[in-house]
């Protein structure tokens, strides 16, 4: 699946789409194109194929969560070189948002324009290389009805000097109701300015709404991205992962590896800075130690580090797509050794249980509206 770099930026190339009915696909319909560590995926019931695991760019220009609040050149070349040691590896998919560094969120630069002039970078050196990029619409209070979904839209792909973008999501469901939102997604559809829509941090009875909508115009929802990670396993319990194996949603996991804290970086005598440090306190990090310990002598058998280990775990979960963020090239390059290989069905129950005595880190409360 191309991503179309425009020549113009803000030139939009509309197009005409069948439309179909939408079947509801179960999770064993989630069918891998190719078995290797590249092998892609269908988005739910769309047609949009991506990579097993892509890469979330959320970090890149921020400096109101990451970063210690400052970005600067040496920051924007490790992030160049996180998507381009992605690319390099074989991961394709990336995941931004509008508000992502943007000045809305106090951000230094916005994460869009960032992701933008790499994709033009590398298409400038390697025409043929094909991302497959995803945005998300910030439900602002502010922001009524369908129209500003499209507006929005636009907007976000003159920022990364699209056509179009692969996949356009609701970052979070809005204040006053998601009618509007949901038939402005539809109408990006029909109006080809995305390949397929999903939504983020959607509930289960809200999940079914959306799908139920946009299935009446024959456009299937394609995605719901929610936080879930071994020790935040909400999804499991509030009935979203259930519902997307059901109604062929698939479900892209963020904050996979917890930000940092299943990494093994971060340890209680060395926990994170800035705000992660008030989530992944001394005291969490105590906690998480046995779970850390197993991990890595799992991981110890496969010859593979505790990141790659907790995204397998969560590739292992079927109909699940993890977007763990990559601020540089290391990072970014460890990640794709979590694909192309297997945890056993005992390792992966193992791990839940050695979770569960976890008490886990409060998530986005908005999950369980
Ligand atoms: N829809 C939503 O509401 C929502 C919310 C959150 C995130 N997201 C999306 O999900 C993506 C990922 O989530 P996230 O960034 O919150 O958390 P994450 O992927 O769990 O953690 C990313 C952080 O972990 C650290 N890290 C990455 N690779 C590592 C490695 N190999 N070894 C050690 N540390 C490593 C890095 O920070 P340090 O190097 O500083 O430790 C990195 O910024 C975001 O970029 C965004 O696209 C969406």
């Amino acid at each position: 699946m191309a991503t179309h770099v425009s020549s113009a930026a803000c030139l939009s190339v509309p197009c005409q789409r069948k439309i179909q009915r939408v079947r509801a696909v179960a999770s064993e319909d989630f069918a891998a194109v190719k078995t290797n560590g590249n092998e892609k995926v269908k988005l739910g019931a769309s047609d949009l194929k991506v990579t097993r695991l892509g890469i979330g760019a959320w970090s890149w220009g921020d400096t109101s969560y990451w970063n210690n609040f400052e970005w600067d050149d040496r920051k924007m070349k490790a992030a160049k070189a996180a998507f381009d040691a992605s690319i390099d590896n074989g991961i394709t998919f990336f995941d931004t948002a509008e508000v992502y560094g943007s000045r809305i969120s106090f951000g230094a630069i916005s994460s869009e324009t960032l992701l933008g002039r790499f994709i033009k970078e590398r298409k400038e050196k390697n025409p043929e290389v094909e991302v497959v990029i995803a945005t998300k619409f910030a439900a602002l209070p502010w922001r009524f009805g369908r129209q500003s979904v499209l507006t929005a839209l636009k907007d976000s792909l003159c920022r990364l000097g699209l056509s179009s973008v692969d996949l356009y999501q609701l970052h979070w469901p809005g204040v006053w109701g998601n009618e509007g939102y949901i038939d402005g997604l539809g109408d990006a559809v029909e109006e080809g300015l995305v390949k397929a829509v999903g939504v983020s941090n959607y509930s289960e009875r809200r999940l079914r709404d959306a799908f139920e909508r946009l299935n009446k115009r024959g456009i299937p929802l394609a995605s719901n991205q929610v936080n879930y990670s071994l020790i935040y396993r909400a999804p499991e319990q509030n009935g979203v992962k259930a519902a997307c194996d059901e109604l062929g949603i698939t479900l892209i996991a963020y904050s996979p590896i917890a930000q940092g804290a299943l990494t093994g970086k971060y340890t209680p005598e060395n926990p994170p800075t800035g705000p992660r440090g008030r989530i992944y306190t001394p005291e969490f990090l105590t906690r998480l130690q046995p779970l850390l310990n197993r991990i890595k002598e799992i991981g110890d058998n496969y010859s593979k580090t505790a990141t790659q280990v907790v995204l397998n775990w969560l590739i292992a979960q079927e109909n699940v797509v993890p977007i763990p963020g990559a601020k540089n090239a290391e990072q970014a390059k460890e990640f794709a050794g979590a694909l192309g290989w297997r945890l056993t069905g005992d390792e992966v129950n193992e791990l839940r249980s050695l979770a569960s005595e976890i008490s886990p880190v409060i998530g986005f409360p908005i999950e369980y509206l």
